[in-house]
């Protein structure tokens, strides 16, 4: 049977068709257009065609996609008449067979560390852009999905933190007595982590800030939060504005000075991450003993292996006393904002590579190399051309 947008297709030949899937991650609420931005897409001539019950999760239903001129099918037919793949967390393999041979697939990637996924890239023979590889310049931030969903993260992983602790943050002065502020203690002062900082002031905590990135002193300080100075020594490693790495004995030296922050503090957050590379272990099982009974700690790089001994992914566990909670997906408990701003990010990466009729193939434009993964059936992002045998 054909499906009914199948006619619409054939009235309007030269338009691309955007597919979006409902994503079958574990715990993604996330959807990866919403209608306001479909409705965007649609004026600018893109077909548009969703799975049905996508964006339920991200309390979008059918209907509000229909009105602004979407098509809603089901997920083999999202995956086969596509164009464009449009999602949060990369397809499966199996999925990935399911696309068109000259299909171009964009979503969160992780190619450095997800050799199968291009690998079954190349062998369907499509095209694959990854929003976490957009490079990190000025004209980029409006695609920024790495930016955006860690901001809501940190946030989150604060009120994560509140709900769980049982005591208040701020201080507080009662005719029974004054309650002193929490002590929040944030490792990593990136994105997620300056957001953090701010929502935790913002809740009257008093904040603690430990990064191995020095210009971050005054970051810190601007949000109201007090820095934990530590000497920087040759074997940190930069590069573009990352930390690429940092040897055992500085994270020996840095768990020295941080452990007597960390032994006072109500609640930790650890965000501390090396792209492309295991997160640095910060809060040795030491510190957590050292915790006072009912304290809690966020592990926000659970996902890359963890800052927290004992942290496990998707799960909130008790250890000497305190809570540390694993959660892999904090933007996902945020699906509304989430969604909006992943949508927006992903619209502006679209309209910078494409019109409705097709890509522009501008291979040697910054944004268009730094997020290109796979072209043709061929890797060819630097960071994948190793992994991927020929
Ligand atoms: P990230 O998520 O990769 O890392 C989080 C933080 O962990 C970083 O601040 C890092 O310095 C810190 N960290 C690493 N090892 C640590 C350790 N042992 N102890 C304590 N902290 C440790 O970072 P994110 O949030 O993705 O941002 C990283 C960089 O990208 C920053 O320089 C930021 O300013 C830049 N950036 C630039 C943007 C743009 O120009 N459009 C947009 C967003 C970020």
């Amino acid at each position: 049977m054909i499906p009914e947008f199948c006619t619409f297709t054939t009235l309007k030949l030269f338009s691309m068709i955007l597919g979006v899937p409902k994503e079958t991650k574990i715990k993604e609420n996330r959807v990866a257009l919403t209608p306001d931005v479909v409705k965007d897409l649609v004026k600018k001539g893109f077909e548009v065609v969703i799975e049905s019950g996508a964006g339920l999760n991200s309390f979008y239903n059918d209907e509000n996609y229909t009105t602004v001129g979407a098509k809603i099918a089901d997920k083999s037919t999202v995956y086969s008449t596509a164009d464009v793949l449009i999602k949060v967390n990369a397809p499966v393999a199996d999925e990935i067979t399911k696309m068109k041979k000259d299909a171009i697939l964009m979503s969160f990637m992780w190619a450095a560390t997800s050799p199968e996924l291009v690998d079954a890239c190349c062998k369907a023979g499509i095209t694959a852009f990854s929003m976490d590889a957009v490079p990190r310049i000025s004209r980029a931030q409006k695609m920024d999905a790495l930016s955006s969903q860690a901001n809501l993260g940190g946030y989150k992983a604060v009120m994560l933190a509140a709900d769980t602790i049982g005591k208040i943050l701020p201080m507080m002065t009662t005719a029974a007595g004054t309650i002193r502020p929490c002590k929040v203690v944030i490792f990593g002062a990136g994105v997620a982590g300056l957001q953090a900082i701010a929502t935790a002031k913002r809740l009257g905590a008093v904040v603690e800030v430990s990064d191995i990135r020095p210009e971050t002193k005054e970051q810190v300080q601007s949000l109201g939060g007090k820095f934990i100075e530590m000497k920087g020594d040759d074997s940190i490693k930069m590069e573009g504005g990352y930390v690429k790495g940092v040897s055992e004995e500085f994270l020996k030296k840095q768990q020295e000075l941080v452990s007597k922050h960390v032994k006072d503090a109500d609640i930790v957050i650890t965000t501390a991450l090396i792209p492309g590379k295991k997160a640095p272990l910060l809060v040795t099982e030491e510190m957590v003993k050292s915790m006072r009974f009912g304290s809690v700690i966020v592990d926000m790089a659970v996902e890359q292996g963890g800052n927290v001994v004992g942290s496990e992914l998707n799960k909130t566990v008790q250890k000497h006393g305190v809570t540390i909670i694993g959660e892999g997906n904090l933007p996902s408990l945020l699906p509304m904002n989430a969604s909006d701003l992943y949508a927006k990010n992903m619209a502006t990466l679209l309209l910078h590579l494409a019109d409705k009729d097709a890509f522009k193939w501008e291979m040697d434009e910054d944004i268009t190399k730094g997020s290109l993964i796979v072209h043709k059936g061929i890797a060819v992002h630097p960071s994948v051309v190793k992994v991927v045998p020929a």
